[in-house]
């Protein structure tokens, strides 16, 4: 491509997304990331892939492994990830940034609070560029929170969904003209 890559960055900036934490286990120590490239790519079997950068810290621990879990953030859970992407707060990433989680079904850590989590085992890897492609088996879905609005990212922003809602008022109304 002859473009700037500043172009390429600037339109897929404009393609929202959702944002999840990808977990799996370093022995038995949590480990976690921040990823929105999640692509559910197959319904039989189902199948899921997430793309990570080929010098993300968690790769040794995720291969070894050979399981994750994909967390889907609410609103509420945009400080996880901040976390969960470096950010300087404490507790910081080298302490599961303080999160609450339980183990699913396969033992990959599932954060609390989250909407969904998605358990997976991973099929293959396949090598894109500077990134790797890790296509995981889906073997369990904890369905936490379906009605919680979810955290988006969008022009390299967090954003929210307005929420405004109006409701039918029971009582009587202000005056008897209303
Ligand atoms: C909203 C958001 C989405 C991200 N998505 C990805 C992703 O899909 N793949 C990836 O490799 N890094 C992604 N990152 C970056 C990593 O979370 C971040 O660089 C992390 O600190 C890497 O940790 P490491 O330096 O210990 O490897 C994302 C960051 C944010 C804030």
């Amino acid at each position: 491509m002859t473009q700037p890559l500043a172009d390429f960055r600037t339109a897929m900036g404009q393609f929202a997304t959702g944002v999840t934490v990808v977990t799996t286990l370093d022995g038995d120590k949590p480990q976690g990331i921040t990823v929105n490239a999640l692509a559910s790519v197959s319904l039989e079997p189902p199948l899921v892939m997430i793309a990570l950068d080929r010098r993300r810290s968690i790769i040794p621990a995720l291969e070894a492994c050979g399981r994750y879990a994909v967390s889907i953030l609410s609103e509420e859970q945009q400080w996880l990830s901040d976390c969960f992407a470096g950010a300087n707060v404490t507790p910081g990433r080298e302490a599961f940034c303080g999160a609450g989680w339980d183990p699913g079904k396969l033992g990959m850590p599932l954060l609390r609070g989250a909407i969904a989590s998605i358990e997976c085992t991973v099929l293959n890897r396949v090598e894109a560029g500077d990134h790797f492609l890790y296509v995981g088996r889906v073997d369990h879905v904890v369905l936490q929170d379906e009605t919680a609005p979810p955290l988006l990212y969008h022009r390299r922003r967090y954003l929210r969904i307005e929420r405004a809602t109006t409701t039918s008022v029971a009582g009587k109304p202000e005056s008897p003209a209303d």
